[in-house]
């Protein structure tokens, strides 16, 4: 099976999408098809969690990456924590250690690695949330380090998050209008009408129904997916030009998922709005995102349009996160999919040269646990950093 199929459909499902490189089309009568496919509970979960999302996805294309200048830009970004060890001594946590990255004014990046990778902590270095250690960050040609007091109010509310855990990030004493009105009256925006009418519409557009209804609710009277709604309609409510969204389907019910997913990719589309994703899953990823940027261990391994990295990984770690996506087909549903070796290092003491190394089944002793090899660009804008794709210049000390 390719990996492209891995990202699909069960194979009842599969013939009637065709996924091409660029460009993806859907037979008209696949959304009545679909309807009416329910072979069984797993086929219809399956169904029920993907369909939404993917014939959203099938029946349209990216456009082409903006070859404009980024809107967002992380040049060689360090954030080292000093973490506490034992009474007096402390050791230095290395969550993102030289990341490189720029984002294009509505274009949507998704970043993908397992747990500990660096994934959060680079996302809030894009916003600003956290202070790096080395490198910097510019948003609009802007080093985010050298704003004003009000310089940084007015970047606030051009740069959002959407966080993981819809439960943390609501207020639960707020009613629904009040958690999605407060961005507006901090930022001393509109008359309260204009608030009223921005907090309606914002409601409206993540389909929040009936919006007088949810208005009013608290947030224990509504459920994770309308939580997660909830905070996407404040995150939207400035009318940001790039979100920062970690892992904002995670916790969710799984049924939800899809839809929210397919909600956000719409608003993106809608608002262009620059996303940097951030997931643990590359099977969205590769349906969500143009680019995929792959890290481990603080580092980009791999990074490219979507689609290449996807067809085409390059890196052992990426070819492995691929190998455990779950098996859509239901008729393989009993096979067993490859896990990947070992837990992921610790940040405070990785493994010399490539960090990958005690876990790949590439490992080229006296070369691979020595020297720590370079992110290059194996083939265009893809770019990879292991020996096995290794040219004149891919050793650094
Ligand atoms: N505030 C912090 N203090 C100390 N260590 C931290 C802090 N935040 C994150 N880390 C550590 O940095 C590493 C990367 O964390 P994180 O960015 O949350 O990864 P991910 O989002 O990929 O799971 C982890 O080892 C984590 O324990
Ligand atoms: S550099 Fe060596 S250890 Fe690292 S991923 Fe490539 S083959 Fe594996
Ligand atoms: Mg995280």
């Amino acid at each position: 099976m390719s990996n492209e199929n891995l990202f699909s459909l069960p194979t009842p499902l599969h013939s009637l999408i065709d996924f091409r490189q660029d460009k993806a089309s859907c037979r008209p009568d696949a959304a009545r098809i679909f309807a009416h496919l329910t072979a069984d509970e797993y086929t219809q979960g399956h169904v029920a969690s993907w369909r939404i999302f993917l014939l959203n996805m099938a029946m349209e294309s990216f456009p082409q990456r903006p070859s404009s200048q980024p809107l967002v830009q992380l040049h060689d970004v360090k954030v080292h924590f000093s973490v506490r060890k034992g009474l007096f001594g402390s050791e230095s946590v290395h969550a993102v250690d030289g990341v490189t990255l720029d984002i294009g004014a509505g274009e949507v990046v998704a970043v993908v690695g397992e747990s500990g990778s660096g994934k959060t902590t680079l996302g809030r270095a894009a916003l600003g949330l956290i202070r790096v250690t080395e490198g910097h960050v510019s948003f609009d040609n802007t080093a985010i380090s050298a704003l004003s007091q009000k310089e940084q109010k007015a970047f606030r509310r051009r740069a959002a998050a959407i966080f993981q855990d819809p439960f943390a990030s609501i207020d639960p004493y707020m009613t629904a209008y009040e958690s999605v009105a407060e961005p507006l009256v901090i930022h001393g925006i509109g008359s309260d009408s204009e608030r009223r009418e921005r907090v309606f519409q914002a409601l409206h557009d993540v389909r929040l129904r009936p919006a007088q209804e949810i208005a009013g609710k608290y947030p224990d009277l509504l459920s994770g997916g309308q939580r997660q709604r909830l905070s996407i309609a404040r995150a939207l409510v400035l009318q940001p030009q790039f979100i920062v969204a970690d892992e904002p389907v995670s916790m969710v019910d799984a049924s939800s998922r899809a839809e929210l997913l397919a909600l956000l990719r719409e608003l993106q589309k809608r608002f262009n709005i620059a996303f940097l994703y951030i997931t643990h899953d590359i099977a969205t990823a590769r349906h969500f995102a143009q680019r995929i940027v792959v890290m481990y261990l603080g580092c980009v391994v791999e990074m490219g349009e979507a689609a290449d990295v996807v067809r085409n990984p390059m890196h052992p770690y990426t070819q492995a996160l691929i190998a455990a996506v779950p098996e859509p087909d239901p008729a393989n549903r009993l096979h067993q999919r490859p896990s990947l070796p070992g837990e992921p290092p610790s940040p405070v003491d990785a493994p010399s040269g490539c960090s990958f190394h005690p876990r790949c089944a590439s490992f080229m002793a006296g070369r691979c646990e020595l020297t720590t090899p370079r992110l290059r660009e194996v083939e265009p804008n893809h770019f990879v950093a292991c020996f096995l794709h290794e040219g004149i210049d891919a050793y650094q000390n």
